[in-house]
This record gives structure tokens, C-alpha cells and sequence, in this order.
């Protein structure tokens, strides 16, 4: 029976880091895969297809629209196939590129399904039904998660679909309705309303993107509102029916009255993910996961001795960046060595246009644990770059502490938003004030010099606007 130090069931960003990491300090490792190539969620239906989407449909509408503005007089013509197999082949690359990874720091891909059949035993069944059994000193589980179901409205892939389904539709369609106002229902409703669909978004609460600080999120709809969006807050959907030709929902008010019907071509259904932990085998090592799904665990170590778990499958964000987190402090720790995660410091970007991006507390947050603490906010359309760029929707929002000063939060509202995040999140990890960006130099002309304004506003003395 082959032997391993550590065996990890799962190949997203999780697995696949921590396949790296143990390779790296000279485990004998293997992740367990199921999908024909590694990645996970995050390369092959997540991130990287949906950001390759995001980047081609916004050049394809600035070359319809803005680009006349800038004296670029050009007629697009859509090619769907194209723009698709553009997607297909970035994948392609990016999972062949793990591959290439696991080559380099000798770590086994084990093509299968992985079933934890005992402490340190794990069983991995082939595509062709073949079974292999394996042992190792530790197992991870980094197995992900799945797309939360919404009941009386079955994804078909057809004409109510998924995030993956959604990725991939055959046509632009007329009409899409988005169930969930969240991050994966406003990043792929704004790919298919910039190649010419009428998105309507249903959402369940009285306000979009739950988590994120409320005047962010207030500014972030206005703006999709103005690119054509349509929102249906405080709304349940109760019902679907799905015909050859499109989707004919019932809606009805959270707070009570009419239902009503509204028909689309096709529905989007993103509600949430839940984690993913079917056939593992967890009662084979007396895991039983909490009620929502999530395995619990307390440093990565779960209430098995030797099975650890990281990533979407245990609690914090559903990020792939704080997979990769865990899975490093997680490899770390089982060497032997210190690891650990500031989740207060997993930074959120939502790729839109404009980007929102977002490290530590909301002022709700912040209020609700009754800190005190003071605002500096600097609006884009005061920024050099930006109105060069015809870029100035949004503002840069730095919150930090009354008393001592330390940056607490920064909400960023705008193009690049995601870029100019991770200044901030280097400055929170070393505990600095507001006044350290404040006073440090930023180039001229960028938009990171509305991050330094709004940082010079927590003490009332922003010069630009
Ligand atoms: P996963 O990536 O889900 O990987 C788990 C892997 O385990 C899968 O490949 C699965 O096949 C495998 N597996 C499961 N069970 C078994 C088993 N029993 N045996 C063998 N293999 C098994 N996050 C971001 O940070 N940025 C983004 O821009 C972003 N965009 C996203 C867009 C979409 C449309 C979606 C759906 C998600 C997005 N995410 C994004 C979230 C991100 O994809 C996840 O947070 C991340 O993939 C989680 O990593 P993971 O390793 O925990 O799980
Ligand atoms: P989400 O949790 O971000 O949003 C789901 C939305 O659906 C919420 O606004 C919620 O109130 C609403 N909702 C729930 N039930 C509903 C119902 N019955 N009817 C109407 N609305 C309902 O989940 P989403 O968008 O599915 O994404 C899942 C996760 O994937 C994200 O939380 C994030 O962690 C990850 N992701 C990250 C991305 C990024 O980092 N850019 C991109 C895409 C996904």
C-alpha cells in the first residue's frame, strides 16, 4: 500500500497550494483529484474563466461606447465562439500550469475520488471504477464547495443555470434574470448586460452585496444602475418554470404582498455556496459537519486526530486567496512549524466595473462592536488619473481608529479598485496609522493617490478636493 506523510483530497487552491507547500519542505505528498485537470472551482469554473469573461466584455462594450470619447472610432462585432474559446484556452494554460507545479516541488496527482475510509486511510476510485488504497501520517481535506440549491427552481444548465452554466452560455441572451444579488450574480450579470442582455436582479434582502460596508455598496449600485441594471430587492422567488424558449419565475415581496410573475430568457441562481463534502467518507473518521456543512476546526486540525481541512470546505471567506491562506499555515503547522491566518486581513475584490475592493472592518462592524473611530474619504472624480481616464465613479474610504489612529478598514469603490487594495492590506499586517500612508509619497499621476488622500482625511487635511 503506497505511503505519503500527507495526502490531500481536493486540487482547488487550496489543495493544490498545499500540495506545493509540503512538496517544498520535503513531505511525501499526493492530492486526490476527481476532475479530469487540477485547479478546482477557482481555474476551471470560478475566477480565472469568470475574470476572463469580465476583462473581454468590458473591452467589448468601452469599444461600442467610451472609445469614441477618446477619438477611437471602431464598430465591434461580437464573436461569442471566440471570446469563449479565448476563456477555454487561459484554463487550459492555468491547469496545465499546476501540473507543471506539481512536476517541479514532487507532488503525486492521484486522479479520483477520495473516500477517508479510517484514520490515515484513504480510498481513491478511478473513472474506470478501480479502487486504490493509500495511507498517510496526515490527510486534508480541501475539498471546496458547491453552489448552494434554491428550492422550486432546478438548474437545468439549459435555461436556469448555475455559475458554471453561466459561463458558458451559447447565445447572448435577450433576457437574464440574476437570483442574488451577490458577487457571482453581479460579475457575471455584468458580463452578459455588456454583451447585450436586459439583467434584472432579484434579491432576497433590501440592499445588494451583504458584507460589504452599506454607502460602499449604496455608491457600487448606483453605478451598476446606471450601466442598466435592474434591481428587484426585498423579493423572494418562489417558483420557475422552464420552457424550451426561457424561464417564467414567480417573484413575490419579502415584506408580504403580490406575487408577480417576471419571464426571462434565461436565470441566473446565485445564492450562496455551501461546502462540498459528499461521499468523503467524514463518518469513517467521526467528522460530522455543523448545520450549514462546514467542517469545524480549530487551527485546520478537525475533531479527527491526523484530518485537517482548509479552504471553501471550513468557515471564513469563500475566497481562493484564503484557501491558499489556510493551506500554507495548515502544511506549516503539520511540519512542525508556526502557521497562522489574520482573517481579518482576506482582502475582497468584486471585478466589476467599477471594482469594489475591501480589507478589515465596515463602519457597521465597526459600530456594532462600538469602536470609535474616524472617516477620510476622497472621491475619484477629484483624482488626476481618473478624469483623464473619463474614470470617475466612486471614492476611496479609510477608517481607522480614534484614539491610537490604526487603519481599521478601506473600502474602495472604483476602476482598479482591486489593485489598489493590497497597498492596504501590507499596511494593516504591520498595524500602520493612516497618517503612515498619509505621509508616505505616491506616484504621480495614479489613482493609489486617491487611497493617500482619503488616508489624509482621517485627519482633515486631504488637499485635493
Ligand atoms: P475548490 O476550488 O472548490 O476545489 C476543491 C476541489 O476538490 C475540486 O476540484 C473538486 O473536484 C475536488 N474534490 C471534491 N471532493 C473530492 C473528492 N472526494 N475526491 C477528489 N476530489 C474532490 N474567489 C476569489 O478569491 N476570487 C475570485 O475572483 C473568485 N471568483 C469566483 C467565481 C465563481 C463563478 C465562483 C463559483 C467562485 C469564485 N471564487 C473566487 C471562489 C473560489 O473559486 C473558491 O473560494 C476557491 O476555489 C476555494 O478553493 P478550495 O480549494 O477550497 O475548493
Ligand atoms: P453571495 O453570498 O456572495 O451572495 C448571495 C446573494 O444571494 C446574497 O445577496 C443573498 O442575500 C442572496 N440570496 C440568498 N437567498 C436568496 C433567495 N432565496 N432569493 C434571492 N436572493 C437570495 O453568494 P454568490 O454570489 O453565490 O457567491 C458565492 C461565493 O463565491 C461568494 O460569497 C464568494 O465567496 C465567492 N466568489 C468570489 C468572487 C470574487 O472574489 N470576486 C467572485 C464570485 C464568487
Amino acid at each position: 500500500m503506497a505511503q505519503y506523510d500527507v495526502i490531500i483530497i481536493g486540487g482547488g487552491p487550496g489543495g493544490y497550494n498545499a500540495g506545493i507547500r509540503a512538496g517544498q519542505l520535503g513531505l511525501k505528498v499526493a492530492v486526490v483529484e476527481k476532475r479530469t485537470t487540477l485547479g478546482g472551482t477557482c481555474l476551471n469554473v470560478g475566477c480565472m474563466p469568470s475574470k476572463a469573461l469580465l476583462h473581454a466584455s468590458e473591452l467589448y462594450e468601452a469599444a461600442g461606447g467610451e472609445f469614441a470619447t477618446l477619438g477611437i472610432e471602431v464598430k465591434p462585432k461580437l464573436n461569442l465562439v471566440q471570446m469563449m474559446k479565448q476563456k477555454a484556452d487561459s484554463v487550459t494554460a492555468l491547469t496545465k500550469g499546476i501540473e507543471f507545479l506539481f512536476k517541479k516541488n514532487k507532488v503525486e496527482w492521484i486522479k479520483g475520488a477520495g473516500k477517508i475510509a479510517g484514520p490515515g486511510k484513504v480510498e481513491v476510485t478511478a473513472e474506470d471504477g478501480s479502487v486504490t488504497a493509500l495511507e498517510a501520517k496526515d490527510i486534508v481535506i480541501a475539498t471546496g464547495s458547491e453552489p448552494t440549491p434554491l428550492p422550486g427552481v432546478t438548474i437545468d444548465q439549459e435555461r436556469i443555470v448555475d455559475s458554471t452554466g453561466a459561463l458558458s452560455l451559447p447565445e447572448v441572451p435577450k433576457s437574464l434574470i440574476v437570483i442574488g444579488a451577490g458577487i457571482i450574480g453581479l460579475e457575471l450579470g455584468s458580463v452578459w448586460r455588456r454583451l447585450g442582455s436586459k439583467v434584472t436582479v432579484v434579491e432576497f434582502l433590501d440592499r445588494i452585496t451583504p458584507g460589504m460596508d452599506a454607502e460602499t455598496a449604496k455608491t457600487f449600485q448606483r453605478s451598476l444602475t446606471k450601466q442598466g441594471v435592474e434591481f428587484k430587492l426585498g423579493a423572494k422567488v418562489t417558483g420557475a418554470t422552464a420552457s424550451k424558449k426561457g424561464v417564467s419565475l414567480t417573484v413575490e415581496p419579502v415584506a408580504g404582498g403580490a406575487a408577480e410573475t417576471l419571464e426571462a430568457e434565461y436565470v441566473l441562481v446565485a445564492i450562496g455556496r455551501r461546502p462540498y463534502t459528499e461521499g468523503l467518507g467524514l463518518e469513517n473518521v467521526g467528522i460530522t459537519p455543523d448545520k450549514r456543512g462546514f467542517i469545524e476546526t480549530d487551527h485546520f486540525k478537525t475533531s479527527a486526530p491526523g484530518v485537517w481541512a482548509i479552504g471553501d470546505a471550513i468557515h471564513g471567506p469563500m475566497l481562493a486567496h484564503k484557501a491558499e491562506e489556510d493551506s500554507v499555515a495548515c502544511i506549516e503547522i503539520i511540519a512542525g512549524k508556526y502557521g497562522h491566518v489574520d482573517y481579518n486581513l482576506v482582502p475582497s475584490v468584486v471585478y466589476t466595473y467599477p471594482e469594489v475592493a475591501w480589507v478589515g472592518q465596515t463602519e457597521e462592524q465597526l459600530k456594532d462592536a462600538g469602536v470609535a473611530y474616524k472617516v477620510g474619504k476622497f472621491p475619484f472624480s477629484a483624482n488626476s488619473r481618473a478624469k483623464i481616464n473619463h474614470e470617475t465613479d466612486g471614492f476611496a474610504k479609510v477608517l481607522a481608529d480614534a484614539k491610537t489612529d490604526e487603519i481599521l478598514g478601506v473600502h474602495i469603490v472604483g476602476p482598479q479598485a482591486g489593485e489598489m487594495i493590497g497597498e492596504y492590506c501590507v499596511a494593516m499586517a504591520f498595524k500602520a496609522a493612516s497618517e503612515d500612508i498619509a505621509r508616505v509619497c505616491h506616484p504621480h499621476p495614479t489613482r493609489s493617490e486617491a487611497g493617500r488622500q482619503a488616508a489624509m482625511g482621517v485627519e482633515g487635511w486631504t488637499m485635493q478636493a
